[in-house]
């Protein structure tokens, strides 16, 4: 497919997609990723040496260091961000100036520069609580309840805007599965280690839903995305499977299944404005995705590796936003 460049490189979702990418063999990525976060760029130092992948050490906020790597590129899939809502809270003003500012700079350059797809990234938590009876779709009202949605949300707005850069908007449903740079800060990750470990899981607001995808699947669906421009282009695509929305307490159930010492400590919580459950109708329906993972499946992969010993402290900073 020609020249990807791919912002936030080094991170979970950023490893995972550029192996894929990197499967076609007319596929040449220049990855940009700051390094300054715990991990450094640990999703792609295994790949440092691929023939036809260059990473840059740069920080999106430096939009015109990113010029000359996006001038004519045939897509810029746009990841980096301060990723999630405790990371967010940490300094606002940097969450939005990463964020927002940079994304929108970015957006103008790569209109200017005559970039052939932007792909941005942005998050199913842009839609806040919603009815647990009914999926929200692409067209659902959004209620962000945090700056990180905050921010995804006005990026999202401004692209859709933007009328002469050919952009595709990929919500995703909260990540799980084992990448090359490892989150143990998502919540199917996080419960299995926890429960591997420990034996005990506390868990807060057992009853609330969220939709969950595989990071592998993730990339998969933005190679789709970009596979099809003719269809992607100018759409807002939920990435995920509507029958992989789950209550905690069901992943709880499913980690018991797997390990029947497990014991569960429950905190009642009444109210979680982040509880949803999502429709991903549109991607199959449009674009023919399909999902090869699901939680049960990812639940076994991190279980697998975790007795094998490779997540010998997986509270280390690295794994963690
Ligand atoms: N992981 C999820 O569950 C999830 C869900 C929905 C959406 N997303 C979105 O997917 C994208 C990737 O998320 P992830 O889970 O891989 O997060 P991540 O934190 O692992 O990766 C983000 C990468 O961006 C880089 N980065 C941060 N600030 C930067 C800057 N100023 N300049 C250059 N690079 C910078 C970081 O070094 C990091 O490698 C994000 O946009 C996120 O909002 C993720």
């Amino acid at each position: 497919m020609g020249k990807v460049v791919v912002t936030g490189a080094g991170g979970y979702v950023g490893g995972s997609l550029i192996r894929r990418l990197l499967d076609d063999p007319d596929t040449e990525v220049v990855g940009v990723d700051s390094c300054a976060m715990a991990h450094g760029a640990e999703g792609v130092r295994e790949i440092l040496q691929h023939p036809r992948f260059t990473l840059v050490r740069e920080d999106v906020r430096n939009t015109d260091a990113l010029v000359p790597l996006i001038k004519g590129a045939d897509a810029v899939v746009h990841l980096a961000a301060i990723v999630g809502d405790p990371a967010g809270r940490r300094d606002p003003d940097t969450t939005r100036a990463v964020n927002i500012d940079a994304s929108a700079a970015l957006i103008d350059a790569s209109r200017d520069n005559k970039v052939g797809h932007f792909v941005f990234v942005s998050t199913c938590s842009n839609y806040g609580v919603s009815d647990s009876n009914t999926l929200v779709t692409e067209d659902g009202e959004l209620n962000p309840v945090s700056l990180y949605a905050e921010t995804k949300v006005a990026v999202e707005k401004r692209l859709l805007d933007e009328k002469e850069l050919p952009a595709t908007v990929c919500r995703f449903a909260t990540v799980y599965g084992v990448a090359p740079r490892m989150r143990f800060d998502l919540t199917v990750n996080q419960f299995a280690i926890e429960a591997f470990r420990d034996g005990v899981l506390e868990i807060y607001g057992e009853q609330f839903w969220r939709p969950y995808v595989h990071v592998d699947d993730a990339a998969a669906g933005i190679q789709l995305v970009l596979s099809k421009p003719d269809v992607s282009v100018g759409r807002v695509y939920n990435v995920g499977n509507s029958g992989e929305n789950y209550t905690k307490r069901m992943i709880f159930d499913l980690l018991k299944e797997r390990l029947p010492e497990l014991e569960g400590k429950w905190v009642n919580v009444d109210e979680d404005p982040r509880s949803y459950k999502v429709s991903f109708e549109r991607i199959r329906d449009e674009l023919g995705y399909e999902t090869a993972w699901d939680v049960p499946s990812g639940l076994d992969q991190v279980l697998d590796q975790a007795r094998v010993g490779a997540f010998p402290d997986p509270e280390a900073g690295r794994f963690r936003n």
